[in-house]
């Protein structure tokens, strides 16, 4: 008898904070939630100031050259992500309005590994050295700024937990939606038939899965051409094979976003 190899190891995020109780927050709750709940994917949440060795456990100090607020110190935080011990082949991420934007492709990537090393940045910033000595990547949500790296470090997880195998059913695997091929999604539409007024577009009740396909491609593309010029120009710039090997999707039907 041939032994059944073993499970494979669940995603695993090690989030880096001086809030460790923002962890899991919301994704305690459903989809993420459940699938936490099931061992698809693990969170661990780690305080830094545990690596803090002063007697006042401090964690942050007045930037070198002057300027106003607090920086964390590349001390106390290379000693918390040595603390961590982080197999050598897991991202390790800084979450930083200046780093790389974290798109759906980058998503993608960090859904299929082995789950990162999460810091959450605080104060004006962490000293550079940290960032050079650690090699931390740096990753944006957008062009805004958060009061701390906790709340980008839930939106990123949130977006690769729901691409994990089990994690959605079968017909809703993540694919058919905004971004994933290049486009934003088309509208979506369900009983009643008539809502004040507005009715449901007869293409879509017509039963022509054919017709139904091409009228959802076409909103698509219109929403992105009128929305998302940016998008618009990388999806033209596809070729004609590439835009139908993506863009040939199951319909998904579900309710948790
Ligand atoms: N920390 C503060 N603002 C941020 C952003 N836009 N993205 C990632 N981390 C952040």
């Amino acid at each position: 008898m041939t032994a059944s190899p073993p499970p494979p190891a669940p995603w695993r995020a090690t989030v880096l904070t001086l809030f460790p109780e923002m962890f899991p927050g919301p994704l305690g709750v459903s989809l993420a939630g459940r699938a936490l709940a099931s061992g698809i994917w693990s969170l661990e949440a780690r305080d830094i100031r545990a690596s803090a060795t002063d007697k006042h456990r401090s964690v942050d100090d007045t930037p070198a050259g002057g300027g106003p607020g607090m920086v964390l110190r590349a001390d106390v935080l290379a000693a918390a992500i040595d603390a961590a011990t982080i197999a050598p082949e897991r991202p390790k991420l800084l979450m930083s309005p200046r780093g790389r934007p974290l798109t759906q492709s980058f998503v993608r990537e960090l859904a299929a590994g082995p789950g990162p090393l999460i810091v959450c940045g605080r104060f004006e910033g962490i000293d550079q050295r940290v960032i050079d000595a650690r090699e931390l990547v740096e990753v944006s949500i957008g062009d805004y700024v958060l009061s701390g790296g906790e709340i980008a470090a839930l939106v990123l997880i949130d977006a690769c937990v729901r691409l994990l195998p089990g994690v959605m059913g079968k017909l809703e695997s993540g694919t058919d939606e905004s971004f994933s091929d290049g486009l934003l999604e088309y509208p979506q539409y369900t009983r009643p038939q008539t809502f004040e007024g507005r009715t449901i577009p007869d293409v879509l009740t017509s039963g022509d899965h054919g017709k139904v396909a091409a009228w959802r491609r076409a909103q698509a593309e219109a929403l992105t051409e009128a929305r998302r010029p940016d998008l618009w120009a990388d999806w033209q710039a596809r070729g004609p094979r590439e835009q139908t090997r993506t863009s040939q999707k199951a319909p998904k039907s579900t309710t948790d976003g």
